[in-house]
């Protein structure tokens, strides 16, 4: 519940390039965004995005066609977050839908002062390998 997030939009022309399709910032922004609200949801408060691995972009996404991001926990660990996340650009005339990017977020969880905070789970851990006495 809440480990895979899709956001899907229209491409306008403010978001565009010179070639009329969708400027790469645009693209990892929605990326970043999707990201971060299934890390929100899992660690159960604030996140930050602390790492990208590279990122493709395989097939450019016209002015008009929809975008759509999904995000999905792949990791977790103990503050941070592996979060896979996949772009399709799809022509609404035709439903021709093309693959667009893959990418792996790193998403640490903070608390109030921005330093890493542990994730439910990795306190549950913590809680499971305490003393009983
Ligand atoms: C992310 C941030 C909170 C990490 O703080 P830190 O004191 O360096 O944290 P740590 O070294 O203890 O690492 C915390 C966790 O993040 C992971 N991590 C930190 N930097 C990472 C990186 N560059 N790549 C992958 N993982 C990273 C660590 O592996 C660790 O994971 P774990 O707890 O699950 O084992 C800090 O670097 C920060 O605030 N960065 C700026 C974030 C930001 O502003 N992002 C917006 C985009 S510019």
């Amino acid at each position: 519940m809440g480990r895979t997030v899709t956001i899907t939009r229209i491409v306008m022309p403010g978001q565009t390039n010179r070639h009329g399709s969708l400027f790469g910032g645009q693209a990892l922004s929605l990326m970043d965004e999707a990201a971060a609200i299934v890390a929100h949801r899992v660690s159960e408060g604030p996140v930050v995005t602390a790492h990208i691995n590279s990122v493709d972009f395989k097939a450019p996404i016209k002015q008009g066609w929809a975008v759509e991001v999904t995000a999905s926990l792949i990791k977790p660990g103990r503050t941070s977050m592996q979060i896979q996340v996949e772009t399709y650009g799809e022509c609404l005339d035709t439903r021709e839908r093309t693959h667009c990017t893959t990418a792996v977020f790193v998403m640490v969880a903070v608390d109030k002062q921005g330093k890493p905070r542990l994730l439910p789970s990795a306190r549950d851990d913590d809680d499971d390998d305490g003393d009983d006495d």
